[in-house]
């Protein structure tokens, strides 16, 4: 039987990233959805906090799993633009709990390490208790609440420090080393940078697991954003300068976790091992030919 699954956000990095991952599986038909203009790749035209035209998608489509990639991922704009965040972070994900719920469709749901507040120095597990201290880390705790209380086949994958496809801290780097001997970059907030690419793989993973619940999806390893900054440089072969800084010295309208570090506890139980941000990152700056 055709299984059909319905990508929300998939013009951003981890929809593209899913796409190539899951076009080797012929068992499975995917129907990609986002905001904007619909092209080849992208047919269908959903916003996701409009319910009725989600509800309508989802019952149109009768899909076996939902994967939600849509997102307000500006951290520091959702500070000053709650609503909207409110609205695509938390609305969202409840209008697509309730349509998959309706259909008996699977909920793979995409959320963060910032619904954290990194004030401890050890790995966070599935269970651990969120706490917020962002907008951004609000609302996307709020759509997790949203989708488990809505939605009875559902995975949350909270991942972090995300790069692929589109706007990301690696292409911000060597962005800014075109134009910069020196560069200062955070020491003092530590996580797991993860490729976008390694995450769709484990996600493919989780859609043939029938189990609910938290799982914890990031690359292998932890690092600061300078550590990560060097390596970026290392690989991409640039010579430039870079000074680690405090959080204090690059202050930001949204609070980070300083340490926002995600054990994959549940992945590891099933099976399942996630590769250490260095490979991760080595294996995209190839793939996109990026930095040489
Ligand atoms: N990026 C990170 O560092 C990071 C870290 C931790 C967790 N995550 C989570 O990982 C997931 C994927 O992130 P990503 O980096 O792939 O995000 P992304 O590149 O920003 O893509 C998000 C996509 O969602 C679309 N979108 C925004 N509002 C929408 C709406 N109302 N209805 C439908 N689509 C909408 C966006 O369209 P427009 O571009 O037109 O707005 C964009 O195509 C998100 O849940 C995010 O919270 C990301």
């Amino acid at each position: 039987m055709e299984r059909r699954i319905v990508i929300t956000g998939a013009c951003g990095q981890l929809g593209r990233a899913l796409n190539q991952v899951l076009k080797e599986r012929c068992d499975l038909t995917v129907i990609n959805t986002d905001m904007g203009e619909p092209t080849a790749y992208c047919p269908i035209i959903l916003d996701i906090t409009n319910s009725v035209a989600v509800m309508n998608l989802v019952q149109d489509v009768n899909p076996e799993i939902i994967i939600n990639c849509a997102a307000h991922t500006a951290v520091d704009l959702c500070e000053s633009d709650r609503e909207r965040a409110y609205q695509i972070n938390a609305t969202g994900p409840k209008n697509l709990a309730a349509a998959a719920d309706a259909m008996d469709a699977k909920l793979i749901h995409i959320s963060t390490d910032y619904v954290f507040d990194g004030e401890g120095n050890t790995p966070y597990t599935e269970d651990a208790v969120p706490n917020p201290k962002s907008v951004y880390g609000t609302t996307k705790l709020a759509g997790e609440e949203f989708v488990k209380s809505l939605c009875k086949k559902y995975n949350i994958v909270r991942t972090a420090w995300l790069y692929g496809e589109g706007k990301n801290f690696v292409k911000a780097m060597l962005a800014l080393a075109e134009k910069n001997s020196e560069i200062k970059v955070v020491n003092d907030q530590y996580g797991s940078p993860t490729s976008a690419l390694e995450l769709a793989r484990a996600i493919a993973f989780l859609i043939d697991k029938d189990d609910s619940g938290i799982y914890h999806g990031t690359c292998e390893g932890r690092t600061s954003w300078y550590e990560f900054a060097i390596e970026i440089f290392r690989l991409a072969g640039k010579k430039v300068v870079v000074k680690p800084i405090t959080t204090e010295e690059y202050p930001t309208p949204a609070r980070r976790p300083k340490y926002s570090v995600l054990e994959n506890k549940k992945l590891k139980e099933a099976g399942y091992t996630m590769k250490h941000w260095k490979e991760a990152l080595k294996e995209y700056m190839e793939q996109y030919k990026i930095g040489r």
